[in-house]
């Protein structure tokens, strides 16, 4: 920990609750809300690693908007241009997870750096951040946009490195996505797995070094390392 000088986050899922989405989606689609924002997320992310495998990138907006279309169309929800914009624009407005505003100030206080390192576009990362009036936490926004690869290609993890010019092993890379958190760990960065749902890691042949609960709890740990 005492090599750490920047935290480097996964965007949704870890800093945001992806599935704030689920309040739209159920007054749209009564009591589906949460089938739909599950399986749209799924297939957002799946689109994501396809394009990646394919060499065909697309940005996050459109794997999110053509989530949207397969996840309605496989459930046989009508879906119309308005429908679409209301859904689509909700992901811009995620809220961010209780225990993520103080944490970061926490770890800015403990003299790290943070950062987000996210498969979302250029103007999906800084939105979402705007929108939840955080832009001041932190010190970089990086997006994939930058290379048109989406995580876990270790090219992104190579991006951070790239612009904030620090070593491998000066930054703690925190996911609650255990395929990213896995991405990281084969990439050479410390990882955090921020295991939100209390589920099991991915059986991919790595283990994170760090596994807490929260984003709080992280910064806990670095408080108490200051001190
Ligand atoms: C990210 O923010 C998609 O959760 C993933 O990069």
């Amino acid at each position: 920990m005492n090599a750490i000088k920047a935290v480097v986050f996964d965007l949704y899922g870890t800093l945001y609750d992806v599935h704030s989405v689920r309040t739209l989606c159920d007054r749209i689609y009564r009591g589906q809300g949460e089938l739909v924002s599950k399986m749209w997320r799924q297939k957002q992310l799946e689109y994501t690693w396809m394009r990646t495998l394919m060499d065909q990138y697309k940005d996050f907006e459109a794997a999110t908007l053509d989530a949207l279309r397969y996840t309605c169309g496989s459930l046989g929800l009508a879906l119309n241009a308005d429908i679409e914009t209301q859904l689509c624009n909700e992901y811009l407005r995620l809220n961010p997870f209780p225990d993520v505003p103080a944490a970061l100030l926490q770890l800015r206080a403990a003299g790290l750096k943070t950062a987000i390192l996210s498969n979302g576009s250029r103007h999906s990362v800084r939105t979402v951040v705007g929108n939840s009036g955080l832009q001041g936490s932190f010190d970089y926004l990086i997006s994939v946009d930058e290379i048109k690869l989406f995580k876990p290609h270790p090219k992104v993890y190579q991006l951070a490195i790239d612009i904030m010019k620090l070593d491998k092993s000066e930054i703690l890379f925190v996911s609650s996505n255990s395929w990213d958190a896995t991405g990281a760990k084969y990439f050479g960065y410390p990882v955090c797995w921020i295991n939100r749902g209390g589920t099991v890691f991915d059986e991919l042949g790595v283990s994170p070094d760090i596994v807490t609960s929260d984003v709080g709890m992280l910064a806990a740990r670095f408080s108490q390392v200051e001190q």
